[in-house]
């Protein structure tokens, strides 16, 4: 990790725990809570990917109020708990050694950004709520380019304006999918994998893997 010159991280999964809205409802959708915040967060991203293929966007507020809507249908979840879900996805918690890392790492020196399918302020909020908007020197969402990752138009935009060669950025995502875009695009993309889970055969291969984000003081 010689050359780098910026950490761009993910941020739904990776800073910001997408689990947690429905972990603070488990009261009163019952066991099944699990499974179901699961199956919303990947109708949200097959809705991210669907709708770039179609040419039909929706920002990524609306896409997960859509894929909400179809997994309290499949679960059987009741309506009025609905806005609490929405609501509780504005205010999700930073996994816990994001700020302390991020502290480190700024004192290091390292430009520091997201790179986000979030809506701008959404993501803006989530960053200001936690504390964290000091960390960052930006903020990069892919509604400046209208399509989702893992469109190469969304891994240029920290390229564009850093004005520095791919393999000088060190790119941190949980999901498996978006560290094979970043990797497949030329970035050097390390891999959080906070669930052990497996890793894709989509051409690219991490030589980082991390649990959680306090690894990436061994590398930086
Ligand atoms: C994001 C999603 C992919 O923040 O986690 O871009």
């Amino acid at each position: 990790m010689k050359n780098i010159k910026a950490i761009i991280f993910d941020a739904y999964g990776t800073l910001f725990d997408v689990n947690s809205a429905a972990e603070k409802c488990k009261n009163k959708i019952g066991d099944k809570w699990e499974p179901f915040a699961n199956f919303w967060r990947i109708t949200q991203l097959e809705y991210t990917w669907l709708r770039s293929l179609m040419g039909r966007h929706k920002n990524f507020w609306q896409i997960t109020e859509d894929s909400l809507d179809k997994s309290m249908k499949v679960f059987k979840i009741e309506s009025s708990l609905k806005s609490e879900l929405l609501n509780l996805y504005k205010v999700l918690s930073p996994f816990k050694e994001v700020q302390e890392t991020l502290k480190i790492l700024k004192e290091k020196n390292y430009k520091l950004a997201i790179l986000s399918n979030g809506t701008p302020s959404l993501i803006n909020e989530l960053v200001k709520s936690n504390n964290l908007e000091n960390f960052f020197d930006d903020i990069f969402s892919i509604e400046s380019v209208g399509i989702y990752k893992p469109s190469s138009q969304v891994y240029d935009l920290p390229i564009k304006k850093y004005n520095i060669k791919k393999n000088e950025v060190a790119f941190l995502s949980s999901n498996t999918w978006d560290v094979s875009g970043g990797g497949n695009y030329g970035f050097e993309a390390i891999w959080v994998n906070r669930n052990s889970n497996i890793f894709d055969k989509l051409d690219y291969k991490p030589k980082i893997e991390i649990k959680d984000l306090s690894g990436l003081l061994n590398e930086f």
